[in-house]
């Protein structure tokens, strides 16, 4: 890693094309620069762009124009995506797998050695406070397990930018309490978390700063400290959102 931002995204433009006709503007340029050890919620309605993000960071699917870099590496140089780790929106896994094996072949995966293998495993094994249900099969696992087994995963390459799509999803008041505390321990070792959640009270509890996103176009930016002297940040979003129809 380096002194460049964990994220910088310029201009960045996407347009799905769904029939011969029929096309739909999912990010209208949007730019965003994510600061070194913060945690930044990116907030937006159902089909605002969130996840289109991600996948373009992520190399997944390619922009119409823009460009995005990671630690100052373009996003499409694989080298980039070494500092990053990523939970997706919807994960599907394999039942019968035990959680512990689950990691064990994403390290292998992503270059961990056979002699480095078990030690990184129950690194992150430890901490997500999985020991319990790695041993057993993952369908067997809550809601809440799987969520941390996805982040164990994301953990594996010590990533210094953390993407979370939704990890929230689906979880009960106590699994967001664990997963809000690996979060806040992950900050303090330094990772810079980009947060996309509709969990505005918990986005409010943890993020340094937030963006809405709206129509595939970023409508604001501000530090969440400032946001919650005046209001919650639930009323900031609905009236912002609300301000701004489609
Ligand atoms: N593969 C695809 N083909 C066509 N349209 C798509 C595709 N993926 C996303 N879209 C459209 O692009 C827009 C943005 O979708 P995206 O999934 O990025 O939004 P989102 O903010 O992540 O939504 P959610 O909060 O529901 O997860 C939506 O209008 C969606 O219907
Ligand atoms: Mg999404």
């Amino acid at each position: 890693m380096n002194d460049s931002a964990p994220l910088t995204i310029t201009g960045l433009r996407k347009t799905y094309r769904i029939s011969r006709k029929d096309k739909i503007e999912a990010l209208c340029g949007l730019d965003l620069t994510l600061k070194k050890g913060e945690i930044y919620g990116l907030l937006g309605p159902n089909g605002s762009g969130k996840t289109t993000v991600l996948k373009i960071i992520l190399d997944l699917i390619r922009p119409d124009s823009g460009n995005a870099s990671i630690f100052g590496i373009p996003h499409t140089n694989y080298l980039a995506r070494k500092s990053v780790g990523y939970t997706p929106e919807e994960a599907g896994f394999f039942g019968f797998m035990k959680g512990k094996d689950f990691l064990k072949i994403c390290a292998q995966l992503i270059g961990i050695s056979k002699a480095e293998n078990a030690r990184e495993v129950a690194r992150v094994i430890s901490a997500i406070s999985l020991e319990t249900e790695s041993e057993r099969k993952i369908k067997t696992y809550s809601k809440g397990a799987r969520q941390r087994l996805l982040i164990a995963q994301a953990l594996l390459n010590n990533p210094g930018l953390l993407l979370l799509d939704e990890p929230t999803s689906g979880l009960d008041p106590i699994g967001i309490n664990c997963l809000r505390e690996i979060l806040s321990n992950l900050k303090n070792e330094g990772v810079t978390i980009f947060l996309c959640s509709h969990l505005l009270t918990e986005v409010e509890k943890i993020a340094d700063r937030i963006g809405i996103l709206l129509n595939g176009m970023l409508i604001e930016e501000a530090e969440v400290s400032a946001i919650t002297a005046h209001s919650k940040l639930e009323d900031y979003f609905m009236q912002k959102v609300g301000s701004n129809p489609e």
